[in-house]
């Protein structure tokens, strides 16, 4: 049997990637092969009618490609692993989300002709409504990109952009989701202190931000643009974007990515 995708690590995006493929993708789920080292791999599997194996090496010497979704920490681990058993002398595609890990380190670890793609998604892919980001590796062409693409457009938007970028894209793009739901959280807040309903209030704030967000993508317009237009002189916006500014909020955001950016640069050494 041979399968057209294996998973490696069915955690968090392993199990979002592949509902993604199955369910909004249609792909027959005979296509995809998945593994995990922890218990009830094999239950989450059949959810969702893929088949699983025992290990990286038996899922992957099976499969065409080979997208690889446990912590970066472990990846060296099962590379090694893979390369040892033989599992990759097929020249699969190898794609890897591993936040740091870079296609240099990737491509250290597999053989010189296996083409490689690096590609860092986020959680919204949960929902269909992510963004991923992808690189070619040295000996992937533009064919194996359009391949790679098909595993991620089921779950939102796909963009190409060269590798250095990665550590940034992953400080605003993977991490970013956090830093939006502690946001959320915080204009909740703000309504519940002036005397919303709790529920009413998070519905609030999320609405809100889907629109202010969408209105950004669909209009092509800068977001300053968009923000004077809501602010009437001596009105009650500027009032509250001047509270803002005073606690330095683009500069703490900023930051915050700043800060992301560089960790992520540190966790695949
Ligand atoms: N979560 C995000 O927002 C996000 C966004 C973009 C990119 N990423 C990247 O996506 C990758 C996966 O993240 P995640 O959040 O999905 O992590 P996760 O939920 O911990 O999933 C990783 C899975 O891989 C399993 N695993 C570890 N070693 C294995 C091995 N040798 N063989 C088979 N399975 C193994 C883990 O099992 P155990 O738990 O038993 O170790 C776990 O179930 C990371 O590299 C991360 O940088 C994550």
């Amino acid at each position: 049997m041979t399968y057209k995708l294996a998973i490696v690590g069915f955690g968090t995006m392993g199990q979002a990637i592949c509902g993604g493929l199955v369910e909004a993708a249609g792909r027959p789920p005979a296509e995809v092969i998945v593994c995990d080292k922890g218990k009830g791999v094999r239950a989450r599997a059949e959810a969702l009618g893929v088949a699983w194996a025992a290990s990286p090496a038996d899922a992957a010497r099976q499969a065409e490609a080979v997208l690889l979704c446990v912590k970066p920490k472990d990846l060296g681990a099962v590379l090694d692993g893979l390369r040892t058993a033989g599992a990759l002398d097929h020249d699969p595609l190898v794609v890897s989300i591993a936040a740091g890990v870079d296609l240099a380190y990737l491509e250290g670890r597999v053989k010189p002709t296996t083409p490689v793609v690096r590609a860092m998604p986020n959680t919204p892919c949960s929902i269909r409504m992510g963004t991923t980001v992808l690189a070619p590796g040295r000996e992937a062409t533009e064919a194996h990109l359009a391949v790679a693409r098909t595993f991620f457009e089921p779950l939102g938007a796909v963009i190409e952009l060269e590798e250095p970028h990665f550590d940034a894209v992953t400080g605003l793009s993977a991490s970013g989701p956090a830093f939006i739901f502690v946001i959320l959280e915080a204009l909740a807040e703000g309504g519940v202190q002036c005397g919303l309903p709790r529920a009413v209030a998070v519905e609030l704030a999320a609405r809100m931000t889907l629109g202010s967000a969408a209105m950004v993508l669909q209009t092509g317009r800068h977001p300053a643009a968009l923000k004077d237009e809501v602010t009437t002189p001596a009105g009650c916006t500027i009032a509250g974007l001047l509270a803002l500014e005073d606690g330095r909020i683009r500069s703490v955001l900023a930051r915050g990515i700043e800060r992301a950016a560089q960790v992520a640069g540190g966790l695949g050494k």
